[in-house]
């Protein structure tokens, strides 16, 4: 039989040509094929290892061979110290959203209850987040594919979180609309499709809808700010993740729908400005029919 050592150091080899990291990425294979920790992978590597688990390994490196992400070849990925488990329905949770959420429990005090918001939640992965570090919250997030909604689902469950984080199918806000008139709301969060429809080639695994902000990628963001300027109330921290070079338009969107506002920009751990943050105060009036279209291509 093959021993742990050998089968690693194989991968590691054939894994050159498609990883940055081949030495991580062998061990999460081998870590998530055997089902044992890098701990006990790099304490007994003269192990033997089973033929049906040799098996596994040669069919997620074959997986990753084609092309497939890490995360999707795993089945699951890190984020904010969660373990979630990720399918090509939900975008794979980068470490810059870290930023988001970040930005938003400084909004949110430690031992406060209500009402926070993820708009396009994806996996779940910023509403955990959130939950989990305020643990009498409850989070209502939302998202506009009913597969993704179901990782999260998942995902949610896995931390016995289904009572506090609650959630919606539909369009950004607006299956909210009657919460948000009622509840008293701790902030607003979204890291929504930003991406030029232009550059979305590259990204081809994951999901179009978690990634195509159309034409100059903030088509997602101005409808999410028209919605947020007719339904929500006045003093409510909104937190926006933008992509590379465009904090500065959409700091722009938000003052033109909330003239009065102080719009923050935040940087990721990398310097770029990453979370554009506003308080939600007194703005223009738009025009409800026209700003609430839940037609993502208009
Ligand atoms: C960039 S991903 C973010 C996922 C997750 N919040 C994260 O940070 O990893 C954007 C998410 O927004 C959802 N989405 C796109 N358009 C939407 C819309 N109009 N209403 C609600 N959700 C939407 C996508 O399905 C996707 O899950």
């Amino acid at each position: 039989m093959v021993s742990r050592r050998d089968l690693r150091r194989e991968l590691r080899r054939r894994l050159q040509t498609v990883a940055e990291d081949p030495e991580l990425e062998a061990d999460l294979i081998l870590t998530r094929a055997l089902a044992i920790s890098r701990a006990e992978l790099l304490a007994d590597p003269g192990e033997p290892v089973d033929p049906e688990r040799v098996r596994l390994v040669e069919h997620l490196l074959a997986c990753r061979l084609q092309g497939k992400p890490l995360p999707y070849v795993l089945g699951e990925w890190e984020f904010y110290g969660y373990r979630l488990k990720v399918t090509p329905a939900v975008l794979i949770p980068r470490p810059e959203t870290e930023t988001l959420v970040e930005a938003a429990l400084e909004a949110i005090p430690p031992d406060v209850e209500d009402l926070a918001v993820d708009v396009g939640t994806g996996s779940g992965a910023v509403a955990i987040a959130l939950a989990g570090a305020r643990p009498h919250i409850t989070v209502a997030a939302t998202d506009i594919s009913p597969a993704a909604l179901a990782v999260a689902r998942e995902n949610i469950s896995r931390y016995e979180l289904d009572r506090r984080i609650e959630l919606y199918y539909g369009d950004l806000l607006l299956p909210l609309r009657d919460r948000l008139k009622s509840e008293r709301l701790l902030a607003v969060v979204a890291n929504l499709p930003y991406v030029p429809t232009a550059e979305t080639a590259k990204l081809a695994w994951e999901p179009p809808a978690a990634l195509d902000g159309g034409p100059d990628g903030l088509l997602v963001i101005r409808r999410f700010l028209d919605q947020a300027r007719d339904l929500l109330p006045p003093g409510v921290p909104v937190f926006l993740e933008v992509g590379y070079g465009q904090a500065g338009e959409v700091s722009a969107e938000v003052r033109r729908r909330f003239p009065d506002a102080t719009v923050t920009v935040r940087p990721d751990l990398a310097g770029i400005p990453r979370v554009v943050g506003f308080l939600t105060g007194h703005h223009r009036q738009g025009s409800p029919a026209a700003s609430l279209s839940p037609d993502l291509t208009s």
